[in-house]
Formats: structure tokens, sequence, C-alpha cells
């Protein structure tokens, strides 16, 4: 909902420029503002959030949109110049105690000379206790970040920074993890905390073939709510990509391996981007800065100074801060093997480090010093064991922890989140007023437009990837050219009887097989689709369902170029009607094995498991078709894989289109002897021989005489139990339960926790 008020003070464009967070022009300054940057000229309080100036840039622009937003419920709130000028919003504190995460690791087989080595290692945190075999990632870690402030985790690689970061973000899961978090004093709800937060990971992952300023989009599309006017969103977006310098690359598309698309660090920016779309309370980032050039790095870091400002709690982790965002940070956490070794503002490290008794140098860069004094710490046969005690007493002497003001920070969680969503924070279709304040909306967005949204995303990126549909186009049309080929006009004799049953077994099973190309595809999106829904930018059920309404339009012309390619050079039976029913079968099967990849893909993680276990399956539901052993022969112990076998109801749909027609023959009296020893004799010895034939039976059989139709090669092939168009719902059918199958791997699947 948008808190659009009609506030004369606010109105004219001249205060939006004068405000920092909205302006991105002014990103691209890099000096150092002071801490309340331009702000101070006209307000006390912190940045405005991104809610308080959607509210003014709707005041700037012309009547039109006024209209719009004009309805009561838009209006839950009329802010004052006081209320926001005079009044600082109810400050959010995070506190952290005791958090100790360990993880077993694998029984090593114990040496006699790795003796020594498991000696030292016992000194560190990196505890290898022979009892237990676990490995301490987090030892007793506690600490505290405010709304206003960033707090930066720094160490060394593999000093534990991300699982710090993992654990304050609720990604680790509740059993593994010791010690509490709490917001203001309240143990956070997960639920709550994926509301209200948002966490930006180390790795991007985005779609390649959008460009920054589509990607940006959609994103505002699932995050802002449906009654904030398409024009704000637009106006957020290019707020955002200027504030993240992207104004040149804002066209380009992302890229990937095959296509040249945006730097690297132009890609982190953009991840950072459509995480802090909805102005999350907690932003948590695994280092955003890696990969990026010293300005860039700075420029991010001051625009996560700005969102800190305007009332956010931001925690980060980085490498090596240079000096001047050291300068940008407020609170530092330096981590050593899991344990804390310094805890506090910057401005105290040279004191800390004097006391120490190491004093850092005059022109070195402070934590340049501090890392490489840990790392030389390390190395050392004392580890920082000493480090980590002086550090403990340290904390306690300069920064006495008062239990109380720890306990409660002033205000109920509940009071501060409802003060800061009436200022405009997360703008994810909140209410504002009190009594809801707790029960802020988990999506954003009522199911259908984010089906709509999704579809149109991925309908784009696909559009713009053709080279993807036509390998498989490809792939199907050279398969129906070689079938063709090789089962060039079938006759209707025994031996043509034979090639058809081989033509459709093959066919029906690569129908499958073509769909296993889908997989790749499948796991990347699924990454994507992981992250999005770790914290709530849309359901689970609008992506299962949007991800199956746009793969049907290539399955369509699939099906429709490999019945073109095969029915009528094969000589298949039923002229158009049967050509209609020939396309519905593939395409059922196309469904059925798209839904079947979808699933697996849902299910494995992993390309090459995910190949081997599609190729393994789909062998098996070939063997159990019927099509190499009739029904009434499978064992009736197996005879269960061959009612759920996926290839069966296709290969018995084809079947009884070819076949059905009772009046059809397949074998007559002459044929009788084909395939047989007796096949090569004249047909004058035939004739013979079905004349004593016919009168030891009884029965007239001249050489004309029908033997075989095939309505009889259906029952000797055993498909007697379904008619063929019960053989396309079933296919269709199974495609559902495999849609259906999906949705709960992907609800079951993707807790995204550490264990
Ligand atoms: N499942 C596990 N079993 C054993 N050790 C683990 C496991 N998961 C993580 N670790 C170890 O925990 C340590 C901390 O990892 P973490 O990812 O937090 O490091 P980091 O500080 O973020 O490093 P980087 O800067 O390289 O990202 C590493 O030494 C890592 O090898
Ligand atoms: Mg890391």
């Amino acid at each position: 909902m948008s808190r659009v008020v009609s506030d004369a003070d606010f109105s004219g464009t001249r205060y939006v420029d004068n405000l920092s967070f909205f302006d991105g022009r002014q990103t691209l300054e890099v000096e150092d503002l002071p801490r309340s940057g331009g702000l101070s000229r006209r307000m006390d309080g912190p940045s405005p959030t991104l809610g308080e100036l959607l509210k003014r840039v709707g005041d700037t622009r012309d009547g039109t949109e006024r209209e719009e937003d004009n309805t009561p419920t838009h209006r839950v709130l009329e802010l004052s110049e006081s209320s926001l000028i005079g009044q600082r919003p109810l400050p959010f504190v995070l506190s952290f105690t005791n958090l100790t995460y360990s993880v077993k690791t694998r029984r090593k087989l114990a040496l006699p000379f790795s003796k020594n080595r498991l000696a030292t290692d016992t000194d560190s945190a990196e505890t290898l206790s022979k009892s237990s075999r676990t490995k301490t990632l987090l030892d007793n870690i506690s600490g505290e970040a405010k709304d206003g402030e960033i707090l930066a985790v720094l160490g060394a690689s593999g000093s534990g920074k991300s699982t710090l970061i993992d654990a304050l973000a609720n990604r680790i899961a509740k059993g593994s993890l010791k010690g509490t978090v709490t917001l203001n004093g309240e143990v956070l709800q997960s639920r709550m905390l994926k509301v209200i937060s948002a966490y930006v990971m180390q790795d991007d992952l985005l779609y390649p073939m959008l460009t920054v300023e589509e990607t940006l989009m959609f994103s505002a599309e699932f995050r802002l709510p449906r009654s904030l006017s398409k024009t704000k969103k637009k106006a957020r977006v290019q707020a955002l990509i200027d504030q993240l310098g992207l104004r040149r690359a804002a066209r380009t598309i992302i890229g990937d391996e095959g296509h040249r698309g945006v730097s690297g660090g132009e890609r982190r920016r953009v991840s950072i981007g459509i995480d802090i779309i909805h102005d999350p309370i907690i932003l948590f980032l695994d280092e955003p800065t890696s990969g990026l050039d010293s300005t860039s790095a700075f420029m991010v870091v001051k625009v996560l100074q700005r969102i800190a400002q305007s009332g956010s709690i931001v925690i980060m982790s980085v490498h090596q801060p240079s000096y001047r965002i050291l300068g940008l940070l407020d609170r530092l956490i330096f981590l050593s093997r899991g344990q804390t070794v310094y805890s506090g503002p910057p401005s105290s490290l040279p004191l800390f480090f004097e006391e120490f008794g190491h004093p850092i140098p005059e022109k070195d860069n402070r934590t340049e010093f501090a890392l490489d004094l840990i790392r030389e710490l390390e190395g050392s046969s004392g580890g920082t064991k000493r480090l980590v005690e002086f550090n403990k007493s340290w904390e306690g002497t300069k920064f006495p922890r008062n239990p109380l003001s720890e306990k409660s920070p002033g205000y109920s969680l509940k009071d501060a989140i409802s003060a800061s969503i009436s200022r405009g924070k997360l703008v994810s279709g909140a209410t504002s007023d009190t009594e809801s304040a707790s029960s802020v909306p988990t999506f954003a967005n009522p199911f259908w437009i984010e089906m709509m949204v999704l579809t149109k995303r991925s309908a784009t990126n696909t559009r713009r990837m053709p080279e993807l549909f036509g390998i498989r186009l490809g792939a199907v049309l050279v398969t129906g050219f070689i079938l063709a080929t090789i089962f060039w006009r079938l006759d209707n004799s025994p031996k043509g009887v034979q090639e058809r049953l081989g033509f459709f077994a093959f066919a029906m099973s690569t129908t499958f097989y073509t769909c296993a190309d889908a997989l790749p595809v499948f796991l990347q999106e699924r990454d994507i689709f992981m992250r999005e829904t770790a914290y709530n930018a849309y359901r689970r059920s609008s992506y299962v369902l949007s991800n199956s309404i746009v793969s049907i339009p290539a399955l369509i012309f699939l099906s429709f170029a490999f019945a073109a390619t095969t029915f009528w050079a094969v000589g298949l039976s039923g002229g158009i009607s049967g050509f209609i029913f020939f396309f519905f079968i593939i395409l059922a099967s196309f469904w059925a094995g798209s839904s079947f990849v979808t699933f697996l893909s849902g299910v494995v993680s992993h390309v090459m498991l995910g190949y081997t276990v599609v190729v393994a399956i789909l062998a098996y539901f070939l063997l159990f078709s019927g099509f190499f052993i009739n029904r009434d022969r499978i064992p009736p112990y197996w005879i269960w894989f061959h009612y759920i076998s996926l290839v069966k109801y296709p290969y018995e749909g084809v079947m009884q289109n070819e076949f059905g027609d009772p009046t059809k023959c397949f074998v007559t009296g002459a044929q009788i002897f084909d395939n047989t020893p007796l096949g090569n004799v004249g047909p004058a010895m035939k004739t013979t021989l079905l004349k004593t034939l016919s009168r030891s039976l009884g029965v007239n059989i001249t050489s004309t005489t029908c033997v075989t139709t095939g309505v009889d090669i259906l029952k000797q092939q055993g498909i007697t139990d379904l008619s063929k168009w019960s053989c396309v719902w079933v296919t269709v059918a199974f495609g559902f339960l495999f849609r259906i199958l999906f949705y709960f791997s992907l609800l079951i699947g993707s807790k995204n926790k550490r264990r």
C-alpha cells in the first residue's frame, strides 16, 4: 500500500533534489560526507526512507497520478512535518550472544605422524576434538548492531565471516546454532525476519538475458506492493540505478558465458539492488565489495551507509576495506578461526593494539595491520588465544555491557516496526496501523500478479535466447529426419508391423529424452528461485504455475515439428485425424517429460547427477513400457512399474491409433510363413501348404485371406486396457502430477539453511 500524502510542505522538486538517498546523481561524488550527509540542513533525524521519498515523488508529479492514489486506503497515514523531522524513529537493536556453531567433520584415520598437527590445532578455535570430531566454526560470538550503523565482519578467508552472517540471518538450522539472536530484546520469528530483512549473497544469480533496468524492474514488481503505481516503481528503479552507479549499464544485458554482458562489478551491484529495492529494515550482505575496484567498492558501501541512515541495520562481511571504506563503517568484528579478536568501532583500533603491545604504525592501514597481525598470531604456536583473551577483558573495561539497556532498548519490537513502516520503510504492502504491524503481510503482491510478472520475466529471458530453443528444435528435427529415412514408407507386411512397433517405441521414448535437455536450464533457474523465495519475493506456487505456462508454447512447436516430419514419411495410418491424434499424444509426452525433468531438477540439484537419474529412469520406463516385454509376461512383482512407466501410455496410444482399424489387414494367408523357416519356399508350395492347413483346421485359408488384423496385433501386444484418448489423458495427468510433486520438492527442499 502506498502511503502517499498530499503534504504541501514536501511538494516541489527542490526538496527531492536535496535528498541524498534518493537523488542518485549525487552518488558519483566520492568524497566522504559527514555522517548525517547532506540532510543535516533539513532534518536532524536520519535520512528519509524510500517510502517517504516516494510520497514526495508522488506529490511532485501531476494530478493524474495523484488521482489514482487518492483512494482512502492509501491515506493510511498522514505524516506531518514534525513527525518526520523532529522525531527519530524508534531504534532497532539486533543483539547476538554466545553464538556457537559447530559441524561434524568426517572421521579421519588418525595416522601416527599427523599427531603433531592435531596437537597444535587443539589450541586454536578450530578445535578438532578427538572424541566428537567436531569443528567449531563460530565460538561464543557476541555483539550488537543498531539501526543507522553498519556492522562489518572482518577476517581472513575461512575465518567464519559468511558463517556469522548466516547465523544472524537465520540461515543455520535451529538445532545446530547455539546462542541467541534478538531484535529489540525479542527472539525473532523466522517468518518475521524473512519479511523485514534481505540477504545479499556472495554469488550473483541473475537472469542472463534481461537488462539491468529490467532486472531491477522485475524485482520492484515482486517486492513493491501492487498499490504503488507503476510510475513510482519506475522512479524507485531509476533512483536505485543512479545510487548504484549503474546508469551507463542500465540497458545492457546481464550476460553469461555465451553472451557478453555487464562487468563483474556491475553485476554485483545489480545483485545488491534487487535485494534492497523494498528498503528492508535489516540488510545482510556477504562481501558486497569483493571483486570491485576501490571506487566502486566505496560507492557500494556509501549506498549501504545511506540505507543504514534511513533507519536500517546493515550487517556485512568485508575482506579488506580500504581506508575510505573504513571511514564509513561504524562497528567492526574481527574474526579469527571463528573467534572474536576485536569488536568495537574502527576508531578504537589503534588504542586496542597499542594496549595489546603491537601499536599500529602511523602510515599503516589499520585493518591491513590488524589482519596481518592476526594471521601472524594464527601461525604462531600460541595461536590467537592471547588476543582473544585480551579482547574479552578490553571489551569489558572499555564498553561495559549494560544488561538493562541490552534487554530493553525502550521500545517493543512491534512498536519499532510499525513506527518504521509508518515512516515508509519496508515498502512491501505493510499497513502502518499499530495493531496489524506485527502481521506484516508475507508477500507484497497477490498470487495472480506474481504469476504474471514471473511469466513475463521468464518469457522475456527465453525469447532473447532463441538459440536455446533452436537447439531443441534442431534435436527434434534431426531425430525426426533420421527416423523418417530409416522407416520410410513402411508397408503392411509382418516385417512392416515389426518395424512400426520399433518406430513407436523409439519415437515415444525420444520425446522424453529430448526433454532432458532442459535440465540445466531448470537447474539454473532453480538457484534464482531459491534466492528469491528465501526472502519472500513471491510464492512457490506462483513460480510452479508460471514455469509450466511458459514451457507450453515451445512444446507445442516441438510436437508439431516432430509429428510433421515423421507421420507421412513413415506412412502411418489414420489420415488427418490420425495425424491430429499423433500430434496430441506427442505433445502430451513432451508435457509429461518436461514436467518429469522439472520435478527431478527440484530433487537433485546437480547437473551430472540429474542427467544420470533422468537417463536411467527413462530407460526403465522404456523397458517396462510393453514394447520389449508384454504386460502378461512381466513378473507380478514388477507389474507396478509397468503402470507408472511414462512411456507405456503414449506408446499404447500411438499403437491404437495405428492398429485400431479392424478392417485393415496386416498378415494375409500368403504371409503366414514369413519370418519362419518356411518363409523361403516358393508360392506354389505355399498354396499347397495353406490348403493342407485349411483342411486340418476346417477353415478355408487362401493366400489372400486376412489372418491378422490390427486389432489382433493390439491383443498380441497386450494393449487392451485403455482407449487411445485415455492414453492421452493419463499422460497429461502424469504431467500435472509431476508439476505438483515439483511444488512439494521445492517446498521441502528450499529451506536454504545450513545444518
Ligand atoms: N561443512 C563444513 N565442514 C567443515 N568445515 C566447514 C564446513 N563449512 C564451512 N567450513 C569451514 O568454516 C570456515 C569458515 O567458513 P566461512 O565461509 O564462514 O569463511 P569466510 O570467512 O566467509 O571466508 P571467505 O572470506 O573466503 O568467504 C572455513 O574454514 C570453512 O572451510
Ligand atoms: Mg565468505
